[in-house]
């Protein structure tokens, strides 16, 4: 009753306005002005994320945290070992940084054989020796340390062994360039379906191959929640709009996600963003290059969808969700639009 008084008076008011026009368009811009002020509350989720889980509390006690502050610092010795010019010292702290948290990971009891940790030692490595070759440290600021913590180490995986030659990637790979080029000329976002599910293995190695992705100092903050169960697919997409009419048929919708821990603080805010953006874009790649179709669905909702949907899969405050991805095989006959690209020349801009 008091809603239909109210709304009734609601109406009362928005006639009388409408009748005097200047009064009209006052209101009417008051209005806009408030909902788009409104919006920012959006930026308010993002800060409260930012400053939750990139605020890095001492003592790196997430996994993803401790993996990523220990890639980020002996991603500083892979970079100092290609730089030219070997003669010179370098990477004495990261060194340090880096055996403190391998003490701190076999504390804690995680697993030995875990790549970033068989890739950490593999670098102590390579900067031990190239210290030696070149008699670099001849005050010792860091070398017995790194000796005596080496001896320790005693697993040695030449596959991770570092640096490594550029031109013996490329070999393998000499047909890399037609090879991009077909890939990407044939890639379309598919908005029809197969109801065949993709095996399992084209899945992972497309997952496999998008994690060659650059990142952040190899932080490789991504992950792949892959949603097949029909009722929980059309929950997922209850909370997007642009895969209407479509999203429904894809036999797999893709959750890519980039854990906030991997970061440091409001400096790297952007980060999840960037690095999840780019494996997003590997991992449609790889998917086309085994014949499956794909769609991007942007992931452009309110904090409230975003927290229903964390809260639907039991996802992690931490993971930011980057898109969804829509995937499966496209039918015989699929159409896809033309899609047109800018002008290269507006595009690349020499400076
Ligand atoms: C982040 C992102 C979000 C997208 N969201 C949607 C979406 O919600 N629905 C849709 O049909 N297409 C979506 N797309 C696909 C674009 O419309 C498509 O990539 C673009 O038009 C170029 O066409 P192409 O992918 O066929 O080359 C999205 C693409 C990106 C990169």
């Amino acid at each position: 009753m008091a809603s239909l008084k109210s709304g009734s008076l609601k109406a009362r008011l928005k006639r009388a306005l409408q009748s005097r026009p200047m009064l009209w368009d006052v209101y009417w811009r008051t209005k806009q002005e408030l909902l788009r002020f409104g919006l920012l509350r959006y930026y308010l989720y993002d800060i409260k994320h930012t400053y939750q889980a990139m605020h890095w509390p001492t003592g790196h006690k997430a996994r993803q945290t401790l993996s990523s502050a220990l890639l980020f610092q002996y991603h500083k010795l892979e970079k100092g070992l290609v730089m030219p010019g070997k003669r010179r010292f370098f990477g004495a702290d990261p060194a340090d940084a880096a055996m403190k948290m391998m003490h701190r990971w076999q504390a804690v009891g995680y697993e030995l054989d875990d790549p970033v940790y068989l890739g950490a030692i593999e670098t102590l490595r390579g900067y031990r020796e190239r210290l030696r070759e070149n008699s670099l440290d001849p005050e010792d600021k860091v070398s017995s340390r790194l000796d005596h913590f080496l001896s320790r180490c005693n697993v040695a995986v030449a596959a991770l062994s570092t640096p490594q030659k550029l031109a013996e990637l490329q070999m393998t790979h000499s047909s890399a360039e037609t090879a991009f080029r077909a890939l990407v000329e044939s890639r379309r976002s598919v908005r029809d379906y197969r109801p065949d599910p993709v095996p399992d293995a084209i899945l992972r190695e497309a997952v496999r191959m998008a994690q060659l992705s650059p990142s952040a100092c190899n932080r490789q903050p991504w992950r792949v929640y892959l949603v097949s169960d029909d009722e929980r697919k059309q929950q997922l997409l209850s909370y997007q709009n642009g895969n209407r009419g479509f999203g429904h048929l894809a036999p797999h919708i893709a959750i890519v996600t980039a854990d906030e821990q991997s970061f440091f603080d409001a400096s790297e805010r952007h980060e999840p963003y960037i690095d999840g953006g780019l494996f997003s874009m590997s991992f449609i790649l790889a998917l086309s290059a085994q014949g499956v179709g794909s769609c991007c669905l942007n992931w452009c909702v309110p904090p409230a969808k975003d927290k229903a949907v964390h809260r639907l899969f039991d996802l992690p405050e931490s993971q930011r969700i980057v898109m969804l991805i829509a995937i499966g095989y496209a039918p015989e006959n699929c159409m896809v639009p033309r899609s047109p690209r800018r002008d290269t020349q507006a595009v690349l801009i020499p400076l």
